[in-house]
């Protein structure tokens, strides 16, 4: 967390630059065939060549690693990630030429892919691939980052730490329920799933979520607005609700991870990173 971000490509044809910076430490540059998209990326390759001339790292999730998506990122210039639930797919991940690993537990907030705890994943993944690996899944203090750190993680990816952060675009409704909620307040559940491609799909939540689409009688329970655009959302929909969501907003699905436990108000994101950083720092002093 506390490394300098990788540098970006700057001008000449994306076409041309074959394959991206280096980022920390990578052996070799495995430029892959060309690509051949899997499961739900198939509708969003545009998505994916429109984020990839604009961003520094793409980062995949809920799919099985593919060499041509990663290849179609490089070919930007830019950085490749993968978010993985089985050391099988980090494998595959670093196979493919995936410049960083996330590897993501069922303690954390959203949807999920792979059955695994955060913990003993990351320690069978750290040793098996030789690029750097972010720790996923109820991370949301400087202990977490410490102890991930000390497992050998290059840093972490939080999610639910920043729900209730002052730039988040939570509603309030959801904001309130995170900052109240204890980490026995989420649930593991397969309802939420409206909208979603696959047949089977879960998701961490707030249980009072859960509870309260449980007890909504109808089927739409709201809209969500992003812009201009107006969509309305059923019950059991994968949608959050943002802040310009309208209607019952307690029965959307109220993604959060067992670290919802760190959120206690709303603070600038800058801040917490801040905190979070300076806090494992001093502990990793006290340790060594
Ligand atoms: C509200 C919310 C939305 C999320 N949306 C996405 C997403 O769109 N794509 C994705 O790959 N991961 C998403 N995640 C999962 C995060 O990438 C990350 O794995 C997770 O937040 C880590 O666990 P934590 O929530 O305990 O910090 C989301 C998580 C939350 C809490």
């Amino acid at each position: 967390m506390n490394r300098p971000g990788p540098p970006r490509l700057a001008g000449g044809d994306p076409a041309s630059v074959r394959c991206p910076p280096p980022l920390w430490r990578r052996p070799s540059c495995r430029c892959a065939p060309a690509p051949r998209a899997p499961g739900v990326a198939i509708e969003s390759l545009g998505l994916v060549e429109t984020a990839a001339a604009g961003a520094s790292l793409v980062d995949f999730f809920h799919a099985t690693p593919d060499a041509g998506l990663v290849e179609m990122v490089h070919r930007h210039g830019t950085l490749a990630g993968w978010q993985v639930g089985s050391l099988e797919d980090a494998r595959l991940a670093a196979e493919v030429g995936c410049d960083v690993i996330v590897v993501r537990g069922i303690e954390g907030g959203g949807r999920m892919y792979g059955s695994e705890s955060l913990w003993p994943l990351l320690a069978e993944v750290v040793p098996a691939v030789d690029v750097p690996v972010l720790a996923a899944g109820g991370i949301g203090d400087a202990r977490g980052l410490a102890a991930a750190l000390a497992a050998g993680a290059a840093g972490v990816r939080m999610g639910t730490r920043f729900l209730a952060a002052v730039e988040s675009g939570a509603h309030p409704v959801y904001r309130d329920a995170v900052i109240a909620a204890a980490a026995t307040d989420t649930v593991l559940t397969g309802e939420f799933r409206s909208g979603w491609p696959h047949e089977q799909s879960s998701s961490r939540v707030l249980r009072s979520s859960l509870l309260a689409a449980q007890g909504f009688a109808g089927d739409i329970v709201g809209e969500l607005r992003i812009g201009p655009v107006s969509v309305a959302v059923p019950v059991f929909g994968i949608a959050m609700p943002l802040r310009e969501s309208t209607g019952t907003v307690e029965a959307m699905a109220m993604y959060a991870g067992e670290s919802v436990r760190f959120v206690r108000r709303s603070e600038p994101a800058a801040q917490i990173v801040r905190d979070i950083a300076e806090g494992a720092e001093a502990l990793l002093r006290a340790w060594c």
